[in-house]
């Protein structure tokens, strides 16, 4: 090599063990991941922005600020390409129409429903907002889902981290509640949410998420020939309009049973309207434990279910009827897609013999989901 050859080997070679020692600290599989930002136009005068989050194996996920809804989320099949798996809109005035059935968003503060919408507390007597068929469900008229969230980027760019106040009062719930809602992506294609909360009040406080998942990323209509393992024994019973009547009946001999991986489709024409209720978890205790598993053979893609929630809202897309246009004008018809909504019981609040939904001042409501995708 000659002098100059030399002298740039060199400088290269300081360069590159500067830039390693003192402004590089990042891991080799922490520098692929990135995080991007769209306007999605205004809401009043907020703006309502798209945090796109993608991993190093290219696996991506679009969240809002609205909401705080999943708008996308592209994961490989078998053969290494990517697809979207949950339903969607393309542009905000598809997530505000009245008909948008709660697609990919945060639900709360108290997901599911509650008899009458009402409650009684520390002697007190509350009245939420009505909206599902004179009882409250997912929160209210105006939920969770229906508000902007300010965002932050935690360090790492694999994280979006949202916050929100709902004020003493909003749709009739007790307590300024203090939210925090961290989505990560993973680089092992896994999506977690982390939910806490603190109050200066007593309150009910039961968050989740309502993503709308077909795993073949639409290339099949319906999820009728997913495959489906639910870790329960046990359901809440409830009434013609899904609320709990405190039993819990085994699942053994049913077409409630998914104790063993079983397709959507096979006894769903025997539940009245289809699967639309809450599975009593078994849990060893109350950390992160796999609960549920889906999988589509057609793409081979697997998702499975961790959570620390103590139930799960297993829905099958049920009130879809292909009236609604989704992402790309596709028609979403029944059964397009199913929801896993990691949860407390419904009617919590009413029912003394489910696990505690009370959040007191003092303490922090924490829940953890992780959906891991791989294929098989
Ligand atoms: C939940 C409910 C369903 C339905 C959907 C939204 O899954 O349990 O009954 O309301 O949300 O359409």
């Amino acid at each position: 090599m000659n002098k100059q050859g030399l002298f740039f080997l060199a400088v290269m070679l300081v360069l590159f063990s500067s830039c390693r020692n003192s402004t590089d600290h990042t891991e080799p599989s922490q520098m692929a991941f990135k995080i991007t930002e769209q306007s999605w136009g205004t809401i009043q005068n907020d703006s309502v922005v798209q945090y796109t989050l993608t991993n190093p194996q290219g696996t991506q996920v679009s969240i809002l600020n609205y909401g705080g809804t999943v708008t996308q989320l592209w994961v490989p099949d078998r053969k290494g390409e990517l697809g979207d798996v949950v339903l969607g809109f393309d542009s905000l005035s598809g997530y505000l129409q009245k008909a948008n059935p709660y697609f990919g968003c945060l639900v709360g503060r108290y997901g599911n429903r509650i008899a009458k919408g009402k409650f009684i507390l520390e002697g007190q007597a509350y009245q939420l907002t009505l909206n599902d068929h004179g009882n409250t469900l997912h929160g209210g008229l105006q939920g969770l889902d229906k508000v902007i969230w300010q965002a932050s980027k935690p360090a790492g760019d694999s994280s979006l981290k949202l916050t929100y106040t709902s004020k003493d009062g909003d749709q009739g719930f007790p307590g300024n509640l203090m939210i925090e809602v961290v989505y990560t992506l993973g680089s092992d294609n896994a999506l977690q949410i982390a939910y806490s909360a603190t109050t200066d009040k007593a309150t009910p406080v039961n968050l989740t998420n309502h993503c709308y998942f077909n795993l073949s990323a639409g290339k099949q209509n319906t999820i009728l020939d997913h495959e489906v393992m639910l870790q329960a024994e046990k359901f809440t019973a409830v009434d013609s309009l899904l609320i709990p009547t405190g039993q819990l009946p085994a699942v053994k001999g049913t077409p409630m049973d998914f104790t063993s991986p079983k397709k959507i489709g096979a006894e769903l024409a025997a539940v009245k309207g289809g699967y639309d209720h809450n599975w009593v978890l078994n849990r060893k205790g109350n950390d992160l434990e796999k609960i549920a598993t889906a999988y589509d053979a057609s793409s081979g893609r697997l998702m499975e279910v961790f959570t620390t929630e103590p139930g799960l809202q297993f829905y099958t897309g049920n009130f879809l009827d292909g009236t609604l246009k989704g992402k790309w004008q596709q028609p979403y018809q029944q059964h397009a897609a199913f929801c896993m909504e990691t949860q407390h019981f419904p009617d919590g609040p009413n029912q003394p013999s489910f696990p505690n939904t009370i959040l007191k001042p003092g303490d922090t409501y924490r829940s953890l989901t992780r959906y891991q995708f791989s294929v098989k």
